[in-house]
């Protein structure tokens, strides 16, 4: 790699450069009550079955609703929806019906500008959730808007500050077909 200019850097920065998938939205329901979490860290695991691992740390209400249930809903917001999600991850389904104070219906969608893709998860694992507050779940049905084809998505660079998904770039042509 070409040698460049670089200057030490906090350990517990590096969510900075290595936090670029979307922020989502987390619903779950337990006994009756619903609620929904903002989340940046999560990872795809497996394509088939669809297994992805989110991180949902033991001080938010989610985690005990999630891990009685064994479900979870992944909706993505677009940009429309920032204050939202910033609203939704500084308060606590603990203390606040969030559904109701930011004008949410059950199904996961706002009355005016609904998150354009969900999935239903289903628990598939849970080895690491008492040592990482890691859940591994399956997504056993997904709903996408058929546009648009790459929704403008917010990615968390920490520190209050958002970057916005923005331009496509192609080289489909040069992918082993396994690959794509
Ligand atoms: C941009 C952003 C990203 C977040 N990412 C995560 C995350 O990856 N995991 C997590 O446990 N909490 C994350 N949070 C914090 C939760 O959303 C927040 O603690 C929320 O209040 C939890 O709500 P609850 O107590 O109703 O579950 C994030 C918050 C924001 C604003």
């Amino acid at each position: 790699m070409a040698k460049t200019n670089k200057s030490d850097f906090l350990v517990n920065q590096v969510r900075r450069y290595l936090e670029p998938g979307p922020i989502v939205l987390v619903s779950s329901r337990w006994q009756d009550k619903t609620n929904i979490m903002t989340l940046g860290w999560h990872t795809v695991l497996e394509f088939s079955p669809s297994l992805v691992g989110l991180m949902i740390s033991t001080g938010n209400h989610s985690h005990h609703m999630i891990r009685e249930s064994r479900e979870c809903v992944i909706n993505l917001p677009t940009t429309k929806l920032t204050d939202t999600v910033v609203g939704i991850g500084n308060t606590s389904g603990a203390e606040i019906d969030k559904f109701e104070e930011f004008g949410l219906t059950v199904e996961e969608a706002s009355e005016v500008d609904a998150p354009l893709i969900s999935f239903e998860c289903r628990l598939h694992e849970d080895a690491l959730v008492e040592r990482y507050n890691f859940f591994i779940f399956e997504v056993v049905k997904a709903h996408v808007a058929p546009s648009p084809k790459h929704p403008e998505t917010l990615h968390y660079t920490g520190d209050g500050v958002f970057m916005v998904s923005g331009k496509i770039i192609s080289r489909r042509s040069q992918f082993r077909p396994e690959m794509l």
